[in-house]
């Protein structure tokens, strides 16, 4: 099997991407994980690119110049698909036109509701039943694009933030590869 070269983008901690980079060494999963893009110097999920030997490059999303940075890099490993994962920049539409369906985000709601930030304590503060994540394409619009796997449960009185956060956490290691698996079976 032929595995579609994949670039995973992120800012933070990098529990999807190690989640992602176990499951694309799985003999049938649809992608390898080539490259890893981020944009935060203290990002602790480069580390897992280090782990892995995953080739890592930092970009600095503050400057303009990034944008072609980052294309040069994508080119450079020949990547046909990325994967966002707690990747806290818009994607600008230069290369949102270049990879047209082929970049897809996880985000910790079930949207289209609560698009942006701080999504557990607007979930808590509005009563919702139920809560979880969503994995869709990205497009120009922020938290937008075409859902492809949406996972969901329901909220316990005596849940918080941080309870909230982990059990939404724990249905993405879930739903990312699902998701992906998704996208290249409908190929
Ligand atoms: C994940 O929960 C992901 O849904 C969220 O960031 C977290 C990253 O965790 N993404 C967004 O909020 C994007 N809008 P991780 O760095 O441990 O994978």
């Amino acid at each position: 099997m032929v595995k579609v070269k994949t670039c995973v983008f992120i800012s933070g901690r990098g529990s999807n991407l190690k989640n992602l980079i176990l499951c694309s060494r799985e003999k049938n999963f649809p992608i390898k994980i080539n490259l890893v893009i981020y944009n935060n110097k203290n990002c602790e999920g480069v580390n897992f690119a280090k782990k892995y030997m995953i080739p890592f490059k930092f970009v600095n999303t503050k400057f303009k110049k990034s944008e072609n940075e980052i294309l040069k890099e994508l080119k450079k490993y020949n990547i046909s698909f990325i994967c966002l994962a707690g990747y806290m920049k818009i994607i600008p539409s230069k290369i949102i036109n270049k990879y047209k369906n082929k970049i897809i985000n996880i985000h910790p709601s079930l949207l289209p509701k609560y698009k942006g930030l701080d999504t557990f304590a607007r979930v808590l503060k509005n009563k919702e039943k139920k809560t979880g994540c969503t994995v869709h394409y990205v497009n120009n619009k922020l938290d937008d694009g075409g859902i492809i796997v949406k996972k969901s449960f329901f909220i316990k009185s005596n849940d918080s933030v941080i309870s909230l956060k982990y059990k939404t956490q724990n249905l993405e290691y879930r739903a990312y590869p699902e998701a992906i698996i998704k996208v290249f079976s409908n190929i």
